[in-house]
């Protein structure tokens, strides 16, 4: 569906074609801070800057595509959700997000935990330094080693998400002769408001024990029978890119009405709840998410009032915000390289990237916008759409955009808030080689995660 099929302004068609697109920006030179990364301006000769340093420069110096990472940006937001829900919670990081060592480095320093679902991802943080206490291990199918792993090096807690994990769990820990710290995920029924891939909290998926038909109330059961399980609370993720608050609220009122259940039958007060990640970001100027003291309020005061009203101590609560803190720090620079306008339809751009380093609007039909950044233009918005240069027609990284009229090969576009899951989920497709990423700071660039070389490629190819 179209937000506008005749939006105002000039256009190179006089009816455009349905799309997903408002009417053209006032000003395409503008770069709207809320969709960019906190430091992202333009110097006097029109080129963007990240960090005080121009794309251009950054272009020569690192090649395109690239990601670059605005360091100062991404260490104000950890702080921000760090302030926001204070001494009494704790905020983990989904690394799933996006994670490298320097990342990882920023966490700890910054005074956040971070949340893992992978061997990789366990041993990126450690590596780095992360204490394992500060470390949460999720995901619906850790292998034995996995798990022997996460107990053996004492990570401060594993998620539990199925009837057959709470005794994997409990038999390695025992066997190690350890306790290990564990909260259940449950499935709270909730329907989020997102793209049905990343919606977590209905029961018809894989992840977590339902709340409805008492599975969760059996699974607190068998884990508190168990040695080598200490359950310290309930975890509850509903989804991602989520603006609304009333699925937190219902998540928190369920988790909390668990926990009242539990105290009644075990006398046991579960002293910490976890309410996942999701919260959305800008990816478009039309998208207004939330600040994390609005979250951290609102989720606060639910929690404290449904406590209250079943007469529980308020637990602990903690909340694994990915996309929130990453996502608007980067952003992707491309080099345009052939421009094909097609009257009455739209100009197609391609890009020495593609869904091999953005897959997620092929994948989930996500909005991105983009701009001209090597240089300002005056020339007509003509609506756009930015392709990558892989063998399929899929491969398209901003479904519909405005770009300048006289937009040519050679110039750098870029795509913002890319800092989550794109290059973690980035692919090989067609032997691409993997953009680096590159962290950005006070007039200092540095490679975070280098670009892949063939070298790389076929150092995995021993046939
Ligand atoms: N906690 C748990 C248990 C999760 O499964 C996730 C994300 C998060 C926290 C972090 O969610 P965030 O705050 O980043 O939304 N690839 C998809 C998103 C999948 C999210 C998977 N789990 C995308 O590109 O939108």
């Amino acid at each position: 569906m179209s937000r506008s099929a005749h939006p105002a302004g000039p256009r190179h068609a006089d009816v455009l074609p349905e799309g997903h697109y408002s009417a053209p920006p006032a000003d395409l030179n503008r770069l709207d801070p809320k969709v960019w990364a906190r430091t992202v301006g333009r110097n006097d000769e029109g080129q963007a800057t990240v960090g005080g340093l121009s794309v251009t420069e950054l272009a020569e110096e690192f090649g395109t595509p690239a990601y670059f990472l605005d360091e100062a940006d991404f260490r104000a937001r950890c702080r921000a959700w760090a302030d926001a829900f204070g001494q009494e919670a704790d905020v983990f990081y989904a690394g799933k997000a996006f994670l490298s060592r320097a990342v990882v480095r920023w966490l700890k320093e910054e005074g956040l935990n971070l949340d893992v679902c992978s061997a990789g991802e366990l041993s990126t943080a450690l590596s780095a330094g992360m204490p394992p206490e500060r470390i949460a291990y999720h995901g619906n199918n850790k292998s034995h080693e996995e798990i022997r792993r996460a107990v053996e090096v004492g990570v401060g807690r594993i998620v539990l998400d199925s009837f057959q994990e709470i005794a994997r769990v409990a038999h390695i820990a025992e066997s190690l002769g350890k306790r290990q710290r564990v909260q259940i995920r449950v499935t709270v029924g909730v329907e989020a408001h997102t793209h049905e891939f990343i919606a977590t909290a209905h029961e018809d998926q894989k992840f977590g024990i339902a709340l409805a038909g008492g599975q969760a109330a059996e699974a607190v059961r068998r884990a508190l029978k168990l040695d080598g399980l200490e359950l310290i609370g309930i975890h509850s993720h509903i989804g991602s890119q989520i603006f609304d608050m009333a699925g937190f609220e219902v998540s928190a009122r369920r988790v909390v009405q668990l926990l009242a259940e539990v105290r009644d039958e075990h006398g046991i007060e579960l002293p910490e709840i976890d309410l996942g990640g999701g919260l959305g970001i800008a990816y478009t100027s039309d998208d207004d998410p939330r600040e994390p003291h609005h979250i951290a309020k609102a989720l606060n005061e639910i929690v404290t009032r449904e406590c209250e009203s079943a007469g529980l101590a308020t637990p602990r609560i903690s909340v694994e915000p990915g996309r929130a803190i990453v996502g608007p720090t980067a952003f992707t620079l491309y080099e345009v390289g052939t421009v094909k306008p097609l009257e009455g339809l739209r100009t197609y751009v391609s890009v020495d990237g593609g869904m091999s380093d953005n897959i997620r609007t092929a994948l989930y039909d996500a909005e991105y916008s983009v701009a001209l950044v090597s240089r300002t233009s005056e020339a007509e918005p003509i609506l756009s759409r930015v392709v990558g240069k892989h063998c399929e027609s899929g491969d398209i990284v901003v479904r519909d955009a405005f770009l300048p009229a006289d937009i040519a090969p050679g110039d750098l576009i870029a795509v913002p808030a890319t800092g989550a899951y794109c290059r973690s989920m980035a692919s090989n497709y067609n032997h691409a080689l993997r953009p680096p990423v590159v962290a950005v700071r006070d007039g200092e660039a540095r490679v975070i995660v280098r670009r892949e070389t063939e070298e790389d490629l076929l150092r995995l190819d021993v046939g």
